[in-house]
């Protein structure tokens, strides 16, 4: 039998080629093997959003929409929304109560999170809410609500998975052996910089490119890329590997011009200029097989309601499984 993966993305954005070469293609080659749970957590979105509604729901469309764009196959991938399967809020009340609020505070995602909405929003602890201190709790609810064995994530969210286990052997100590322990599946995926040369590329930080960009805004994105501040004039010698220009390049031009770029940089032999506008037209033919299959979705919105609701069927029956279970270990079954 096929191992399950679940795994989740908040729809607060549209996806980017951070996104595409990261997550996305990572789960893409995953699909083929696993019985696989891909939830858009759109409660999870709110813990941060909640002032925002409007916000999250036009992203869960969204988001939808670019993974199917991507290769996520909804053959073999279950899509559903996270709102939509009450038992995990009901099994994220259950497991409150097998965490400590210190435990939490110490969770290192949640503290390095809690530090930026500081340098934020100013030294105000109260702006820390009860939903976000506990959302490491409600996604190990996301995880064990369909017994996820598998979770592909990146690096950042191991301390998350690491939460998780801790809850699945606390619940299971206490009320038997109910509960799965997942496993982070952290595979070697490719962390893209943002078009300034900064280390991530993310929507709040004004940098990235996104899948659904048009060819306008790609033109304008490309053309305020950071090159190396050396070059001054056109035929100035430069060095590729501290150009972003280069560095997206090689993420979606053909192995076979490479070469001639990076010679011709070097030697001075290439303005500036004239190299964006080769990787505008590179970036272009790279996003249009992925353009072309996101306006499938967006002509035929009934077809995105049906993968949704076939995805949503399959997560339901296995949460309303999980559930029994849970329940009747916890002496609540009546
Ligand atoms: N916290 C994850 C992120 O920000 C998204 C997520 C929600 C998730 N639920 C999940 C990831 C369950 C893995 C498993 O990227």
């Amino acid at each position: 039998m096929k191992k399950t993966i679940l795994t989740g993305i908040r729809p607060t954005g549209n996806l980017h080629l951070g996104h595409y070469f990261g997550a996305g293609q990572n789960w893409v080659k995953l699909q083929d093997d696993y019985d696989f749970y891909l939830e858009i957590a759109d409660v999870q979105a709110l813990t941060d959003n909640f002032n925002d509604p409007e916000k999250v729901r036009e992203n869960v469309d969204e988001i939808v929409k670019d993974l199917l764009a991507i290769g996520i196959d909804p053959k073999k991938v279950h899509i559903f929304i996270q709102s939509r399967i009450p038992e995990i809020a009901e099994l994220t009340i259950f497991y409150s109560n097998l965490v400590t609020v210190a435990r939490l505070q110490r969770n290192p995602t949640v503290k390095s999170e809690i530090l930026q909405k500081k340098e934020l929003f100013g030294n105000e602890g109260e702006s820390i809410t009860y939903g976000f201190l506990g959302y490491p709790v409600s996604q190990a609810a996301d995880i064990t609500c369909f017994d996820g064995e598998l979770v592909p994530v990146g690096e950042d969210q191991a301390p998350l998975i690491e939460q998780c286990r801790e809850i699945v052997r606390k619940f299971n100590s206490i009320y038997g052996d109910v509960l799965k322990e997942p496993e982070g599946l952290y595979t070697e995926t490719k962390r893209v910089k943002g078009l300034d040369g900064n280390e991530k590329m993310g929507k709040s930080l004004g940098n990235a490119i996104f899948l659904v960009d048009d060819e306008e805004t790609i033109s304008k994105k490309i053309m305020g890329a950071v090159t190396d501040p050396k070059k001054i004039k056109k035929d100035d010698p430069a060095d590729p590997d501290i150009c972003m220009v280069y560095y997206y390049h090689k993420l979606v031009n053909k192995e076979e011009n490479l070469k001639t770029i990076c010679e011709e940089c070097k030697k001075g032999e290439r303005g500036c200029v004239q190299c964006k506008k080769e990787l505008i037209e590179a970036m272009n033919e790279f996003l249009k097989p992925i353009q072309e299959k996101r306006k499938y979705y967006d002509e035929n919105p009934d077809e995105v309601k049906r993968i949704l609701e076939e995805g949503h069927v399959a997560a339901k029956e296995k949460a309303e499984k999980v559930m029994k279970t849970v329940k009747k270990a916890m002496m609540i079954d009546y």
